[in-house]
């Protein structure tokens, strides 16, 4: 097998802060994806190579014939691309990472554990921020103890924005996460969306609201910690309380397949201004309750969430490559622990 790093998807956003952090890591990436052009431009700024492939099928059918060690899929939903990708892995015994953020994503992929397991090989599904940010923190408080019984955690992210559209990749993931959930003794629930609203005072003393939003976070801080009543919130939870009304009604409708995919390709399309950071620091953030009444608060700080998106599926593929890791499908901390996080510029605040 060749000891390539194949990132699908590697003309965009995702893909081009990978390969600049694989680069910083003294690794080259092998930029695949459907357009030559950009594909040539992303990998002059990071010296990597390019594999131009007109579709998913196309890149799959690559995998199979040229067996990279490492493939990266930054080409969300991940519920519809994960499938066709793994199993180009399983058979090429490539080891896989996405950026899944959604629940059946990850559900999905944990559902490869035994085959993976079987294979050799490892899935690390939710290498992005808001999975990576706060299961880390679940990681670290929960280590070494009992099961707690309740968990809160919630993702800040920073980020620049720059010009351009926001792609189907990412609009198609986050239409297909409107349906609320959250772990009520201990199963898959369903809930109100953008339910839960907390003001955070953060670590740098400024003031932030959070809203439930049934993310990957969910199921990665459940596994993590085994307690029995689990919510995940961001702040990228709509503010305006019309909005949020409306919620439950956009979530319905978009379970219609068709419509979710008209409205994806719109959305997809529709350009986006460049915008500044709008703090200094990303957050990842929980708060664990144990039966005895004893409550402990962590923080992840990071800095721009979507660097953070590129040094982790980076870093997980350092690892790999260097044989530190273990047949089976995992979220990141829960393969590799609280360490990772910090390998990524994370810095823990413990209370
Ligand atoms: N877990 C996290 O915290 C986190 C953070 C950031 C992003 N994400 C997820 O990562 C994904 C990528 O986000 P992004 O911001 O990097 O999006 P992006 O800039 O649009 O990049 C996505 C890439 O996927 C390619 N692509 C899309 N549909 C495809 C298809 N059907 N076949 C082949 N290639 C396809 C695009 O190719 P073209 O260049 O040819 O259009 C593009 O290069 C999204 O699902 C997003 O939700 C997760």
């Amino acid at each position: 097998m060749s000891a390539q790093i194949w990132v699908l998807g590697g003309a965009g956003r995702s893909g081009r802060t990978i390969a600049a952090q694989l680069a910083r890591r003294g690794l080259t990436a092998v930029l695949v994806g459907r357009d030559a052009n950009r594909l040539r431009a992303a990998a002059q700024q990071t010296g990597s190579e390019t594999l131009p492939a007109p579709s998913l099928a196309a890149a799959a059918a690559g995998i199979r014939q040229q067996r990279p060690a490492v493939v990266i899929s930054t080409i969300g939903p991940f519920t519809a691309t994960a499938p066709e990708v793994v199993d180009a892995c399983h058979a090429a015994g490539s080891h896989y990472i996405d950026l899944a953020n959604d629940v059946a994503a990850l559900s999905a992929v944990y559902e490869m554990h035994d085959a993976a397991t079987q294979a050799g090989h490892t899935l690390v599904t939710g290498a992005g921020f808001g999975v990576t940010a706060t299961e880390s923190v679940v990681v670290k408080l929960c280590g070494g103890r009992p099961a707690p019984v309740r968990v809160r955690v919630d993702m800040v992210p920073s980020i620049a924005m720059e010009e351009g559209t926001a792609g189907e990749a990412l609009i198609g993931t986050l239409l297909g996460s409107l349906d609320g959930r959250r772990i009520t003794d201990g199963r898959l629930a369903p809930a109100r969306i953008f339910s839960d609203a907390v003001s955070l005072t953060l670590p740098d003393g400024s003031q932030v609201t959070t809203a439930s939003m049934p993310s990957g976070e969910l199921l990665a801080a459940h596994r993590a910690s085994r307690a029995r009543h689990v919510l995940s919130a961001t702040s990228e939870a709509p503010s305006s309380p019309l909005v949020r009304a409306m919620m439950p009604a956009l979530s319905t409708l978009m379970r219609w397949e068709r419509l979710r995919s008209f409205t994806t390709r719109h959305l997809a399309r529709v350009r986006v201004r460049a915008k500044e950071r709008p703090r200094d620091h990303s957050w990842g953030h929980a708060v664990v309750g144990w039966a005895d009444g004893e409550t402990r608060e962590g923080w992840l700080r990071l800095g721009d969430a979507q660097e953070y998106t590129g040094a982790v599926p980076a870093e997980i593929a350092r690892r790999l490559l260097a044989g530190e890791g273990r047949p089976g499908a995992y979220t990141p901390a829960a393969l590799f622990g609280p360490t990772l996080a910090e390998s990524c510029g994370g810095e823990y605040l413990l209370y």
